[in-house]
């Protein structure tokens, strides 16, 4: 199972420490929210950057306030999404346990209302201080020891969130060999509806990059899979879609925290799942970046 974050009930909800005056009293109803969802819709986060200090900034931005805008734009949704996903580095930068438990306190809002969210791992992230931090969430074994990963089955795809966490605070990433036989396996056995393979590293044929160390390993895997038909990464705090020369769609995730390159776009991206493919809508942070709104229209190889 990756790091996942089942939606509150109301009575968990309520029993939250971290449960804010303004949510309770809102009187918000979560089973309205349940009547708008929407199975093929999806948010998609990465690169979250939370700290474990409120007013903590890096490069400028208050990682913390970013997320609860983000946040907030969900809630406005007309219709709620499946799930949100999370791309990994969602610490700051060494996996703190307070960097884990405001994240908590910032997502509660989201579990309120019964989101499902599902967090990979980032090089930013602590594998450890995560499953401590969400004590509760070490119920569920992950197939691959010492990583977290899983499949997540929705009505039209099937993602497979893999863990390319090799060391904290050590930029590249690395996937190993068990975890490529187990996706291996995995994929063989799920081939009747296409697979969107999400993970934290970008692709990189160049360790000097800082990308997945075993990206050839990875790509001679999905290539021929043909049930594989797109790839979804952060790392590189970018927005960028491409596709390979096999078919498969490259998504480069923005950061929800900070970006490298001031201009470019800080922010979400929404993924509407259609029979044949899949539009990606890039939701800004900042809504007069000239990247908001861009649509992707991405079609499945066949
Ligand atoms: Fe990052």
């Amino acid at each position: 199972m990756p790091i996942y974050l089942p939606p509150f009930s109301r009575r968990q909800f309520l029993r939250r420490t971290f449960v804010s005056a303004a949510f309770l009293c809102s009187g918000f109803s979560v089973f309205a929210a349940l009547a708008r969802r929407d199975p093929n819709s999806w948010a998609l986060l990465a690169d979250t950057h939370i700290p474990a200090d409120r007013a903590q900034k890096a490069r400028g931005i208050n990682m913390a306030d970013h997320l609860a805008i983000v946040c907030n734009h969900l809630a406005v949704l007309p219709k709620q999404p499946a799930g949100v996903l999370i791309a990994g580095d969602c610490a700051y930068n060494t996996g703190e346990s307070g960097d884990y438990r405001l994240m908590g306190e910032l997502l509660g809002p989201l579990r309120k209302r019964r989101l499902p969210l599902h967090l990979i791992l980032g090089n930013h992230d602590n594998r450890e201080r995560f499953r401590q931090a969400m004590g509760y969430l070490s119920d569920f074994p992950s197939p691959v020891v010492d990583k977290q990963v899983a499949i997540l089955r929705s009505a039209r795809v099937n993602w497979f969130l893999l863990d390319s966490l090799e060391s904290t605070n050590s930029t590249p990433g690395h996937l190993g060999e068990g975890q490529l036989d187990w996706l291996a396996g995995a994929l063989d056995s799920n081939q009747s509806k296409p697979a969107i393979v999400m993970v934290h590293h970008h692709p990189s044929l160049q360790v000097s990059t800082g990308g997945l160390k075993d990206t050839q390993a990875l790509l001679d895997l999905i290539r021929p899979r043909k049930q594989v038909k797109a790839f979804v990464f952060g790392h590189t705090h970018l927005w960028k879609v491409q596709t390979d020369p096999s078919g498969i769609h490259f998504i480069n995730l923005p950061p929800v925290g900070y970006v490298f390159r001031e201009g470019m776009p800080a922010g979400w991206v929404h993924a509407a799942v259609e029979r044949d493919g899949m539009t990606l809508q890039l939701r800004c942070i900042d809504s007069t970046n000239p990247a908001h709104g861009e649509v992707a229209a991405l079609k499945w190889r066949s």
